[in-house]
């Protein structure tokens, strides 16, 4: 299956869509001087005409990183975007052209493995502090709280394309590998994050989807899919730094 701009179902339910309609549902408005190393990683194909599509990392002065599912358009409509916490107001912020796009060899979209890609920005973002990557396996542990951000549907519970942020617990990979329909979309212990509120009313959502979910100053996770958003029972599933963290460096450095 490819990732388009319509909401994709899979096995019923699991929506994997960038950029759609339905910003972080359950979240508070943030600030750029909070989070200067989030990234909207927007394209001129997005449906929204601010560009919005996913979220993404920055990781150095030159490299951000993403989801692999927001990678399906042509590079050439890409751009990345720091700075601009409402995306309505292109006066704000600092923009660049992407120069290469780099997905995960294992990225899989059957089972939604490896959902991760390293871009290389053609106008580098000097000056802006940067979020190191978490390399520790362990640190994807029951009772951390890490938080997720971005510019994603809030499902009514917060304003439109506004840079939003929410703290969604770490239910360990047991929490999601119980949920069946999670196990059959290919949630993996290994290179998953399960994340979130089993009541439900707090999540990412789409057009979160690549963006950064962040623990103790690094980059944990990356915003990779979910059933519906904050609904009862299915929490986000995150992409976890630390279960690809080789193959990403060597793209970083
Ligand atoms: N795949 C979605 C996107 O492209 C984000 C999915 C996250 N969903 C969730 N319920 N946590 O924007």
């Amino acid at each position: 299956m490819r990732f388009s701009r319509g909401v994709l179902v899979v096995a019923g339910l699991l929506t994997l869509t960038a950029g759609a309609k339905p910003c972080i549902v359950g979240g508070t408005v943030t600030s750029v001087s909070e989070a200067p190393w989030v990234i909207a990683l927007n394209t001129t194909q997005s449906e929204s005409s601010s560009g919005r599509y996913c979220g993404a990392t920055l990781v150095t002065p030159d490299k951000i990183v993403t989801a692999a599912h927001c990678m399906d358009e042509a590079t050439s409509t890409y751009y990345a975007v720091q700075g601009r916490a409402n995306l309505g107001d292109s006066s704000t912020g600092r923009v660049s052209p992407i120069s290469k796009v780099w997905i995960h060899p294992g990225y899989n979209t059957k089972n939604n493995r490896y959902d991760v890609a390293v871009l290389t920005l053609a106008k580098p973002f000097t000056g802006v502090p940067v979020l190191p990557l978490e390399t520790r396996a362990r640190a994807d542990a029951e009772g951390a709280v890490p938080t997720v951000y971005g510019w994603g549907d809030t499902q009514d519970t917060g304003p439109d394309e506004t840079l939003q942020k929410a703290a969604v617990p770490d239910l360990g990979d047991k929490t999601c590998l119980a949920n069946k329909s999670y196990v059959a979309n290919g949630y993996a212990a290994a290179t998953n994050i399960c994340a979130g509120y089993l009541q439900g009313g707090t999540d990412a959502c789409q057009g979160d989807s690549g963006g950064p979910l962040v623990l103790n100053g690094r980059l944990l996770g990356v915003v990779s899919w979910g059933q519906g958003c904050a609904q009862p029972g299915d929490p986000g599933v995150y992409t976890e730094i630390a279960g690809v963290v080789n193959a990403v460096r060597q793209q970083v450095r």
